[in-house]
């Protein structure tokens, strides 16, 4: 197969930024500009590209985004506060905090502590457990839900496929798999999820007409893991050095693309495939929790 089999993540995305747009439009017709506030705490290179990609597709979207920078030293107690305050401040319909959070802060507490209504992370317990119910009501978690929307809007058969998810993550792996298995139209699909514990991880993948790779190890799935006609989704976001690239590094996914492209139906490129979808859902959520509060 050729260089046809590219899964358009960009272009995918687009195409629900002009649904968001419109529903923005809407909501301002009815004076709502939504707002989404990002909560970043310390320095961390990567969540800095990511929380400054998310709040600059926010603002072309007419969404007002603001970040809030706290530093590396912040206790738990101070960034539990501000949530309070974001939590009942009425001009904010969602609140973010990006992951990962320093070690002193115990994520889990954070997480809860977020309004479950202006969880546009999909992160609070009662919006997985909704999840995990088939209830339609709670957020989804942005990357998994983008994953969804890509298969979907690709045209790919999930009802009845074998799906291995590779990663058993709170944020990718086991929503993931919770949201293939629901009993609806576009899932009932037949999940594996494989993580460090699984035996053979290679045979499970070669049974994967879906095999979604969400591990954090760079290249992990090679040509010979996967089955001819299969459909690939890369979600890895790896940084490997390379004496030879700008900086002495680069990024590369958790699927070695170039042995393992020619065997596929459809394949995601990373980035522009899962990357610009999980910006996409959370914009999706952000509008969904303003005309929610509204
Ligand atoms: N870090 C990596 N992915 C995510 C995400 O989807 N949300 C947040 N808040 N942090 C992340």
């Amino acid at each position: 197969m050729s260089a046809t089999n590219l899964i358009d993540g960009r272009a995918i995305a687009e195409q629900l930024h002009s649904e968001t747009s419109g529903r923005v439009e809407k909501l301002k017709l009815r004076g709502i500009i939504p707002k989404l506030v990002f909560v970043r705490v310390g320095e961390d290179p990567a969540s800095r590209v990511y929380v400054g990609m998310k709040e600059k597709t926010s603002q072309r979207l007419g969404i007002d985004s603001i970040t809030r920078v706290l530093p590396e030293a912040t206790s738990q107690a101070e960034l539990l506060e501000l949530i309070g305050k974001l939590n009942s401040d009425s001009s904010v319909h969602g609140i973010l905090v990006q992951a990962p959070l320093p070690r002193h802060i115990d994520s889990p507490t954070i997480y809860a502590a977020v309004s479950a209504r202006k969880d546009v992370d999909g992160f609070h317990p009662l919006n997985v457990g909704k999840l995990m119910l088939g209830d339609t009501d709670g957020f989804l978690p942005c990357t998994p839900g983008g994953v969804h929307e890509l298969l979907i809007r690709t045209g790919v058969p999930i009802s009845g496929a074998e799906v291995v998810v590779l990663g058993r993550g709170n944020i990718v792996g086991k929503p993931m798999a919770a949201i293939l298995i629901q009993k609806t139209k576009h899932a009932n699909a037949t999940v594996t999820v494989c993580h460090s514990g699984t035996r053979d991880i290679a045979k499970h993948c070669q049974r994967a007409d879906i095999l979604i790779a969400a591990l954090g190890s760079p290249e992990f799935v090679k040509a010979e893991m996967v089955k001819e006609g299969a459909v690939v989704i890369d979600v890895g976001v790896n940084r490997v050095s390379d004496p030879a690239a700008k900086g002495g590094s680069r990024l590369v996914g958790d699927v070695d693309f170039k042995a393992v492209q020619p065997k596929c139906k459809w394949i995601t490129p990373n980035p522009g495939g899962v990357g610009p979808m999980t910006i996409a859902v959370l914009m999706q959520n952000t509008v969904r929790a303003a005309e929610l509060l509204n």
